[in-house]
């Protein structure tokens, strides 16, 4: 088995950070079914500028594959990908300057208030179904101008689109095939829904996508698809990751609570210590690309394997350790070029208010179970559950 199959193993996603180590000794590993793995700091972030490198996957030939026909703007080349990104920017603030995100802090605090609220009663709790999952759902919602009475019905699929997701290509037509049934039904809801607001247009995300124009019926679907997602199953696990981390150290904890203004630059840390996003499995090699001395042949699949980078001893010193006052945080958390995340203010400040009133409000928090267990995805990975015991709430 090759480093990087033990590291899709669910057996190994507790920790898969030796692997991670293991796999670096290899910058450009190529792997059986021809899939190449970037796992170096400086390699992956060359790959990330590179336009001979692709996000659409209709330039793979695999046999049997039938990739999405109508892709989001995560999966299309500039200059497609510019256009359709820039006419949803618009709405959303630019990735470094979170101003417009800035005004939803009264919301994410009232509520993260009523979620953790509802934890009173009780001396157990499971943080990512009653917390780490609700936050950001609501704030999405909210956001796009989904009604979230919905939420329950497009929840499975969203969790079902990502178990679809992943590297390696023995079973990825199969897989192709499962996420474009579930993606057909989310995008029917999501059509009706844009109908509606076409009709009757609101103070919203989706709204606003409609009446400026630009933008054909599919492509507002397929944006709001993503949007959907990528509000769903990120956040979650940073949120998750970011408890675990802390309830592990008890004296990292008592440092937040004396200094509540130290968890902006230890949200930083979690997005390169543990990240949400650990690979990107979606790039494509439009022509022969030589990285690190290796020729990657045109055609070839790419995993870059952020989480392996943000450790990369090259780039970071003592990468193992998490250290909230790491000077210069450089990280891959949010991937790079082209494609760095839309949603990166909006992620931390959901990320650095929850983190926040758990530390504040939680009294004498413990893990009651350690490892937690995870959900199964090696890309998107975080906790399943995360249950916690406490002696009541402030
Ligand atoms: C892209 C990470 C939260 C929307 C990305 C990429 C990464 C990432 C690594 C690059 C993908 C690639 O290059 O193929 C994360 C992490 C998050 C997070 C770690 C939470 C902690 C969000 C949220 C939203 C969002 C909350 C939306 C509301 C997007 C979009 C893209 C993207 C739309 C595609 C950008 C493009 O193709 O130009 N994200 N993300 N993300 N993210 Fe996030």
């Amino acid at each position: 088995m090759s480093v990087f199959d033990r590291i899709l193993d669910p057996a190994n996603r507790a920790d898969p950070y030796p692997l991670f180590d293991e796999l670096r000794r290899t910058p450009v590993a190529r792997q059986e079914d021809g899939t190449y793995v970037v796992s170096t700091y400086r390699e992956i972030v060359e790959l990330l500028h590179d336009p001979r490198v692709s996000s659409d996957r209709r330039n793979l030939r695999v046999p049997g594959e039938s990739p999405d026909p109508a892709p989001s703007f995560i999966g299309l080349d500039p200059p497609e990908h510019d256009r359709l990104r820039a006419l949803t920017m618009r709405h959303f603030g630019p990735p470094h300057s979170p101003r417009l995100i800035d005004g939803l802090r009264p919301a994410m605090l009232e509520v993260t208030t009523r979620l953790i609220d509802g934890l009173a009663d009780r001396r157990q709790a499971d943080l990512v179904d009653e917390v780490a999952y609700p936050l950001p759902v609501a704030m999405i919602c909210r956001i796009l101008g989904v009604p979230e009475a919905d939420e329950p019905r497009f929840h499975a699929w969203a969790d079902r689109i990502v178990d679809t997701l992943g590297p390696g290509e023995h079973d990825r037509a199969e897989r192709e095939r499962a996420r474009q049934a579930v993606a057909d039904q989310l995008r029917g809801y999501l059509g009706e829904l844009v109908e509606r607001r076409r009709a009757q247009p609101e103070d919203d995300l989706l709204s606003g996508l409609i009446t400026q124009g630009g933008m054909e019926q599919r492509e507002v679907v397929a944006t709001a698809v993503l949007l959907l997602i990528a509000g769903h199953e990120t956040t979650i696990n940073l949120i998750a990751n970011g408890m675990l981390t802390f309830l592990r150290d008890p004296a990292l904890l008592d440092r937040l609570r004396a200094d509540p203004g130290l968890i902006v630059p230890a949200v930083e840390e979690l997005l390169r210590y543990e990240p949400p996003v650990q690979l990107i499995s979606s790039r494509v090699a439009l022509e022969d690309v030589e990285v690190a001395g290796v020729t990657i042949p045109a055609g070839s699949p790419i995993v870059l394997a952020l989480a392996a980078g943000s450790r990369d001893p090259a780039h970071v010193s003592d990468p193992g350790t998490f250290d909230p006052c790491r000077p210069g945080n450089e990280h891959l958390g949010f991937g790079g070029g082209v494609h760095y995340c839309f949603g990166a203010p909006l992620a931390r400040l959901e990320a650095q208010i929850v983190l926040t009133e758990l530390i504040r409000r939680l009294r004498a928090p413990r893990l009651a179970a350690d490892p937690p267990p995870y959900r199964p995805s090696p890309i998107l990975r975080g906790p399943r559950h995360l249950f916690v015991d406490y002696d009541g709430v402030e």
